[in-house]
């Protein structure tokens, strides 16, 4: 164990949430977490920070024995799982935010983090500002948890509610998605349901512990769904939302999907609107509880990552 050591961080990646994390690193200067490279793919782009903190080789980072922590947030699968895996077969600790290659490669990646006896944390992988990863995984017992109902993307539910709402057309509204750093960069994984569909593949296996192939979840988008299907689901008092649903049943099996549905003003869901992200669990003796909080975005997304850097700063008495 790494006693009263500071965080030095290699990052992976200088999009929105690298971005993101470096602004809020430097707003937050008591978690004591520093980043010292910064591996990019392509060096001609201008950058708000120092030219000297940038590299093209990724080894500069994974081989330097001073970088105690890999933050990975490149969002590419087969890229990002040869990077968190070799990191952790280094000794690192590794805080991800790529959600494909985590619906993809889960077993692999638990394995390895107990075979290096390091952390591979990814709370940004899902919900953003929300803490739902670490509260399913150890607030509830998967034997209580009886439903879960969630807005897990926040592209498509900026989308909808721009399209209902405000009247904008479906491009209009993804364009803005993409302008304010919502959606993927290819926006086809928001808008046809594979990142929703990612996202619930891996909350699953921390809320009941089961592991879902990757193409087994049935799941749709809102490629389909028309400016005229809100003025039908409005009058009956129902928004259109992409939602994310899992159940338990009677035999001890577990149904669950990703598509979307009409939801009653009254729900809890109905509230979450633009980027924003909910959550609504039901489970024995807690009964009902909402999550609620912003989905996408840079800072949002930073934010997770630095409660990860934080949790890692306990458990492994890096030093505060
Ligand atoms: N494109 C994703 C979304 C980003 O809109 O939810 C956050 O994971």
């Amino acid at each position: 164990m790494d006693a009263h050591k500071s965080l030095t961080i290699g990052l992976f990646g200088f999009g929105v949430v690298g971005e993101g994390l470096y602004k809020v690193l430097q707003q937050t200067p008591s978690l004591k977490a520093s980043i010292k490279k910064v591996c990019i793919k392509n060096p001609g782009k201008k950058r708000n920070a120092p030219d000297s903190l940038f590299t093209t080789d990724k080894d500069e980072l994974l081989n330097d024995p001073e970088i105690n922590v890999i933050v990975e947030v490149i969002n590419e699968s087969e890229p990002a799982f040869e990077i968190v895996s070799t990191a952790l077969k280094n000794g690192k600790d590794v805080v991800s935010a790529s959600k494909k290659m985590i619906a993809e490669h889960l077993p692999e990646l638990l394995g390895l983090q107990k075979t290096t006896e390091r952390s591979f944390l990814y709370e940004a992988a899902a919900c953003a500002s929300i803490p739902v990863i670490r509260n399913l995984e150890e607030y509830y017992d998967n034997d209580l948890l009886h439903s879960i109902k969630a807005i897990v993307n926040g592209s498509t539910n900026f989308i909808l509610t721009k399209m209902f709402e405000d009247k904008l057309d479906f491009q209009q509204a993804l364009l803005l998605a993409q302008q304010l750093g919502f959606a993927e960069s290819d926006p086809t994984l928001d808008v046809e349901g594979f990142d929703a569909a990612n996202k619930w593949n891996f909350l699953l296996t921390h809320a009941y512990g089961i592991v879902i192939p990757p193409d087994a979840l049935v799941f749709n988008g809102i490629q389909n769904i028309q400016a005229g299907d809100a003025s039908v689901a409005s009058e009956k008092h129902y928004d259109i939302k992409l939602v994310a649903q899992a159940k338990k049943l009677e035999n001890g099996k577990v149904a669950a999907f990703v598509l979307p549905q009409f939801i009653k003003h009254e729900d809890h869901l109905a509230f979450v609107k633009n980027e924003y992200n909910g959550v609504v669990i039901e489970s024995g003796f807690s009964d009902k509880q909402f999550f609620y909080g912003k989905g996408a975005g840079s800072f949002p997304t930073a934010s997770a990552v630095l409660s990860d850097l934080s949790a890692l700063r306990y458990q492994y008495k890096y030093e505060y």
